[in-house]
C-alpha cells in the first residue's frame, strides 16, 4: 500500500514519525475522514474546505492547496486501487524540540493513506445500541483536531456496556455523539443540536439537513435536553463511516418502537440515492 507523505508517495513501512513531531506529542494537528463509494471520494470538496477551516483555526499553514490536495488524494485512491473504504488525511504542525508554543522554523506534515472498509449495511438495517455519557471535551469541538482523547474515552465506556456510542450531553443538552452527530425525530420534526462550537459540523449532518429539506420533513436546530432524548419518537447518528445508523436504545431504554423508525428510514433511502 502506497500513502501520501508530504508531496510524495511512498510504501506504508517507509515512512517515520519524528519522536518530537507535535501531532504526536500534543495532539497538534487536524484531520479528516473521507469515505469511497465505487473509487470515487463523497463529498471531497467539502472535506477539503473543514480541513482548511480546522488549520486556519489553529493557525497552521498547509503546504498544499485545496486544489493540489484533492489531486494527490485522488491519485492515492487510484494507486492503491480503493473501490469501498476512507481515506484518512492528516495535518501535524510538524517536527521541533519539544515545546508549548509555535515552533518559529515548522513545517507542517501531511499523511494520508487508503482503509478498505464495506459499508455498515447490518448496522443500517438493524441500528445501533447508545449510552449517554458526559461531554468532557473543549470548547473547540468544530475543530476536527487530533487531541481525541475525550471521544476515546467516551467510546470506551460504550464498549464496555455493550453499546457502540455515546451521545454526549453538556449542562444536560445533548451536543453530538463521541464520533457522530445526533438527531432526534419529536412528533414529525427533525431535531440537531446546532452547528456552534460545541459540535463537529459534520458532512454527513449537512447532507441530511439538505435530504430533510428535500423532503419536506421540518428540521428544528436546537439542543435536545437529555430528557427530550429519552421521550423522542426516533434517534439516529450520522458520520462518514456510519452513514444514517438507527439508534434503538439508549442507556437500556428502548427508542420509540426499539427498531428504525419512518423518518430514520426516509432519510436513508433519499442518503443512498445521494451515495448511488
Ligand atoms: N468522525 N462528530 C464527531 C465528534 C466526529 O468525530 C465525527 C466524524 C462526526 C461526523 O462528521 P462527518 O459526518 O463529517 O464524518 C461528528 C470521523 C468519521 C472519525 O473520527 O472517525
Amino acid at each position: 500500500m502506497q500513502i501520501l507523505f508530504d508531496d510524495k508517495f511512498i510504501p506504508r513501512n517507509q515512512a517515520r514519525v519524528d519522536i518530537e513531531d507535535r501531532g504526536y506529542q500534543f495532539g497538534d494537528g487536524i484531520y479528516e475522514v473521507i469515505r469511497v463509494y465505487g473509487g470515487k471520494m463523497f463529498c471531497l470538496e467539502a472535506h477539503l474546505r473543514r480541513f482548511a477551516k480546522s488549520a486556519s483555526e489553529i493557525r497552521m499553514e498547509l503546504p498544499h492547496s485545496p486544489e493540489r490536495l484533492q489531486i494527490l488524494l485522488e491519485e492515492l485512491v487510484r494507486t492503491n486501487g480503493l473501490t469501498e473504504g476512507n481515506v484518512y488525511l492528516q495535518a501535524s504542525r510538524g517536527t521541533a524540540p519539544r515545546n508549548h508554543p509555535f515552533p518559529e522554523h515548522c513545517r507542517s506534515q501531511v499523511v494520508a493513506y487508503t482503509m478498505e472498509a464495506s459499508r455498515p449495511l447490518q448496522t443500517l438495517k438493524e441500528g445501533i445500541r447508545a449510552i449517554t455519557d458526559r461531554d468532557i471535551r473543549w470548547l473547540r469541538c468544530d475543530i476536527k483536531s487530533l487531541n481525541l482523547l475525550g471521544a476515546v474515552l467516551a467510546k470506551q465506556n460504550a464498549v464496555d456496556r455493550g453499546c457502540q456510542e455515546a451521545i454526549l450531553h453538556r449542562d444536560g443538552r445533548v451536543t453530538e455523539g463521541s464520533s457522530t452527530n445526533v438527531f432526534m425525530v419529536r412528533e414529525g420534526t427533525l431535531i440537531t443540536h446546532p452547528a456552534d462550537n460545541l459540535i463537529l459540523h459534520g458532512i454527513t449532518r449537512e447532507v441530511v439537513l439538505e435530504l430533510a429539506r428535500e423532503e419536506g420533513i421540518p428540521v428544528r436546530e436546537e439542543a435536545p435536553s437529555v430528557e427530550a432524548l429519552f421521550r423522542a419518537d426516533e434517534v439516529f447518528i450520522t458520520s462518514t463511516t456510519m452513514e444514517v445508523a438507527p439508534v434503538i436504545s439508549i442507556d437500556g431504554r428502548t427508542v420509540g418502537e426499539g427498531s428504525p423508525g419512518p423518518v430514520t428510514r426516509r432519510l436513508q433511502n433519499a442518503f443512498e440515492k445521494q451515495i448511488g
